[in-house]
């Protein structure tokens, strides 16, 4: 079948090369934006109708021919064609052929370099919200946890080896000031997303007497993005959500790399819910923390799509380049492993059980609450680096005994310091360690149900 010659065939005398055609053609991945395309198109025809640059029937035309164009994409019969190039000719063109001269009419006073950055504006927006809802979904399932087990105790960890007790209340709190500041950085850069590039056309603005104003207000957004030239040509708003996005996964890939670790039997901290693992096709024993470790991995594509969109600009003279058809599939992968990894991760989260006798015995071999001990000693009046000294050694003679500090005898302590008394066992107990923590963004008990009702209430807001 003899193909149709583009739009901008005019200037040519032969037409262009089939494997060309296929090369710089964008369709199999823009049309993700039709939707969105189509809304942009609406609002721009309603503005030119108003402003009499079109004809009250021609708009009319247009909306019926878009309505139905929506219709045949939603239901899959829309034919996408590659002859069209990308998202915004395929729409066009089928305008034409189902309204005529009206279709041929939508472009006036606009180019696809502010209609692409357009559509990309607005398909954005909506992924945040989307992408918004499930941060909030996964706060949630963390809170809930967090709530539930405010007073259990574990170990916490600096470099990775038993530094003091917290609990697992706690421990989950710190992943839920992390993903609430995600969604405030989200929420930051929607307001820049939510600019209106369509204008400025190709790059220059347009002749005719348009109003941005009324398109931005028919589209939502907060305002125009006023320069005609960086309109077509910004993608901050894209690296920006790509840097966003990037620190969420590695939030969650911290998360991941934790659950892998606690999972694991040397650790066996927690179980991971069974519809959450998979097991092996070869060792018959295995529950692999596939899940987790998926996320860990992805962390590293989103990680990639920001980089990818710092080069894609880096060199790029003003305004719109072709280079700029390479902004949307890292843009895409990224929203689209952030909005999955968030969505599974809830799942995984509500499902986490803790094993409270791990813990424990984790907590009873690595001198957990030494520091507290320090601290007894100094509140008896001992300065602190002399406290430190004789803990110090406290502990050098448990482990001779292998023992921990914790478990030895009233009468043994007491040889390291005489201000070592019977109420020092309370003191030596994981629980009397956290509950001693009792200020704001402490691990006491009482403070991480504070700290857990505050959280959920900023859900709320
Ligand atoms: N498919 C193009 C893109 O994604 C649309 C803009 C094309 N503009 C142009 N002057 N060729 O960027």
């Amino acid at each position: 079948m003899a193909s149709k010659p583009q739009p901008w065939s005019g200037r040519f005398r032969a037409p262009v090369a089939e494997r060309v055609k296929r090369f710089t053609a964008s369709v199999d991945f823009d049309r993700r934006l039709a939707q969105h395309d189509i809304v942009g198109s609406l609002a721009h025809a309603r503005m030119l109708a108003a402003a009499r640059i079109i004809s009250k029937a021609d708009l009319r035309a247009i909306e019926r021919g878009l309505a139905r164009i929506r219709r045949e994409i939603q239901s899959g019969r829309f034919a996408w064609s590659l002859d069209a190039e990308d998202v915004h000719l395929n729409i066009e063109r089928r305008l034409t052929v189902l309204v005529g001269e009206a279709g041929k009419r939508l472009h006036t006073a606009r180019s696809r370099n502010d209609q692409v950055a357009t559509d990309l504006r607005l398909w954005l927006r909506d992924e945040i919200d989307a992408i918004d809802e499930r941060l909030v979904a996964l706060l949630r399932a963390l809170i809930t946890q967090a709530e539930r087990h405010a007073a259990l105790v574990m170990p916490g960890f600096t470099h990775l080896q038993v530094a003091q007790p917290v609990t697992f209340g706690h421990h989950l709190l710190a992943y839920v000031a992390m993903l609430e500041r995600d969604r405030a950085r989200l929420a930051e850069c929607r307001l820049r997303v939510n600019q209106l590039p369509l204008g400025a056309a190709a790059l220059a603005g347009t002749s005719f007497p348009i109003d941005r104003m009324r398109v931005a207000r028919e589209l939502g957004f907060q305002g125009i993005a006023e320069n005609s030239l960086d309109a077509v040509s910004d993608r901050d708003f894209a690296i920006e959500f790509c840097a966003c996005a990037a620190l969420a996964m590695v939030h969650l890939s911290r998360l991941s790399e934790e659950l892998v670790l606690w999972s694991n039997p040397r650790f066996g901290f927690v179980r991971l819910p069974e519809n959450y693992c998979t097991g092996s096709s070869i060792m018959p024993q295995k529950k692999n923390p596939d899940v987790p470790e998926l996320v860990r991995g992805k962390s590293g594509r989103v990680i990639g799509s920001l980089v990818a969109l710092l080069t894609l600009m880096k060199a790029q003279p003003l305004a719109y380049n072709k280079d700029n058809q390479e902004d949307k599939e890292p843009l895409f992968d990224a929203v689209d492993t952030l909005r999955d990894s968030l969505a599974v991760f809830a799942g995984l989260v509500a499902g986490l059980a803790p094993v409270p006798r791990a813990m424990r015995a984790a907590l009873n071999e690595g001198h957990a609450t030494a520091t507290d001990l320090a601290d007894y000693l100094v509140r008896k009046g001992v300065p602190f680096r002399d406290a430190h000294e004789i803990v110090a050694r406290a502990v050098r003679e448990a482990e001779e005994r292998g023992s921990d500090l914790a478990r030895l005898p009233l009468a043994t302590l007491k040889r390291f310091s005489p201000h070592i008394g019977a109420d020092v066992r309370r003191v030596l107990s994981p629980e009397g360690s956290v509950a001693s923590r009792r200020h704001a963004g402490g691990t006491a008990p009482g403070e991480v149900r504070k700290a857990a009702a505050r959280a959920r209430k900023r859900l709320a807001a």
